[in-house]
């Protein structure tokens, strides 16, 4: 049964459950620092690759937020990816602001020199890219930052060929919600990745079944 075109086997959600439809995702912890301010962390789900050549990221940032008045005095960040052991920074640094208190040091949490950039590293987080801005726009109330990779960390024995291995831990945030027994308390959720659950789609019968003119282009 259809209603015009759209099945009936899908409900209708918020517009703000629809981001829920791209979950897991990973959220960036990024760090910003200023000679002025000294070093702060901000949660930040706003963000993808926006170049190849040079390798570029679009980080979106409120106009309101400490992060943005640092990233202003100094343009350059880093972009955390958390592993699970996180999740407390990933809480605190998205909902309390630099300016009341410094997340970094309220949470313990470990930092190192930035190699290229004067931005610290966090120690725990399974990889830190460090950025640089080249460029910014405007649009009600956010800057959206488009920046070049400077260099690039992974925590040791991280990767797998060109895979982030699974074992590093990474948090797969799935949302939040508030908890059924108790309407107060707000849970946060992730999915634990394991390398078990790893699964590899070679893709060969799909290229099989393309025309044969054009499956010749993927075919070496
Ligand atoms: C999961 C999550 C994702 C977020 N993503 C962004 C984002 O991409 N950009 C942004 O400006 N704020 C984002 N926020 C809100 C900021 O993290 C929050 O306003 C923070 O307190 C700002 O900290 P600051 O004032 O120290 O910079 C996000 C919050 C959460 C919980």
């Amino acid at each position: 049964m259809t209603d015009g075109n759209r099945p009936s086997h899908f409900d209708e959600i918020s517009e703000f459950d629809s981001s829920t439809l791209f979950k897991p995702n990973v959220p960036a912890l990024v760090v910003s620092n200023s000679d002025e301010t000294g070093s702060n962390i901000m949660t930040a789900s706003w963000w993808m690759v926006a170049g190849y050549d040079p390798f570029r990221y679009m980080l979106a940032v409120n106009q309101k937020s400490y992060t943005y008045d640092i990233i202003e005095a100094n343009p350059e960040f880093v972009m955390a990816a958390p592993s699970t052991e996180l999740v407390d920074a990933l809480t605190l640094a998205g909902m309390v602001s630099g300016r009341d208190i410094d997340k970094i040091d309220h949470l313990g949490l470990e930092t190192v020199p930035g190699k290229e950039i004067d931005v610290p590293l966090l120690a725990d987080a399974v990889g830190n890219i460090e950025l640089s801005v080249i460029e910014s726009f405007e649009f009600e109330g956010t800057t959206y930052y488009f920046a070049g990779v400077e260099t690039a960390h992974v925590t040791t024995g991280g990767m797998d060929g060109r895979l982030l291995s699974l074992d590093a831990d990474i948090l797969a945030y799935m949302g939040s919600d508030w908890a059924k027994e108790d309407a107060t308390t707000k849970h946060r959720y992730y999915a634990e990745l394991t390398p078990e659950n790893l699964q590899s789609f070679p893709g060969d019968e799909i290229v099989e079944s393309l025309p044969e003119d054009l499956r010749e282009q993927f075919e070496e």
